[in-house]
């Protein structure tokens, strides 16, 4: 019973934080970035394609990602042709425990298949 729980607050923990990240993609990121279409920055699924290609791992696209957007740097960024192209992003402000949950949905989510 009590490893039930623990496995449902599991599930229950894991779907909740999927959808967070997702919230706050979209209220926070959607606006400049674009699922799959090039706007006033790079979309996501360009930004995903690079980040994937540099760090396959979960854990360290997520660490990286979510570092880089706390403080956004051109010596350390990943996509020197976008900056050339749009000037680099700036800083939004966001906590960095906000920024891993953006990431990981990034992380999760195809967005290649999604309009716009
Ligand atoms: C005001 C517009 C704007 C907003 C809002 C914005 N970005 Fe950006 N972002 C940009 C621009 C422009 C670039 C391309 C230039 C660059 O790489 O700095 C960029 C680049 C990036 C990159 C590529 C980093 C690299 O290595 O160069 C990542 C990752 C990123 N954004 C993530 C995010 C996330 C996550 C959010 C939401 C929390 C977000 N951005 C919100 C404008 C924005």
């Amino acid at each position: 019973m009590k490893k039930l729980l623990v496995l449902l607050m599991l599930l229950w923990h894991n779907i909740y934080a999927s959808n967070y990240g997702e919230l706050l993609f979209n209220g926070n990121c959607i606006t400049c970035h674009f699922k799959t279409e090039k706007n006033s920055a790079p979309s996501i699924a360009e930004i995903k394609k690079n980040y994937i290609n540099a760090f396959p791992k979960e854990e360290s696209f997520i660490k990286y990602m979510s570092l880089w957007v706390l403080k956004p740097n051109t010596n350390t960024s990943i996509m020197q042709h976008s900056i050339d192209e749009f000037e680099l992003m700036p800083e939004l402000g966001y906590e960095k425990y906000t920024l891993e949950e953006i990431a990981k949905y990034i992380y999760r989510t195809d967005f290649s298949k999604q309009p716009r």
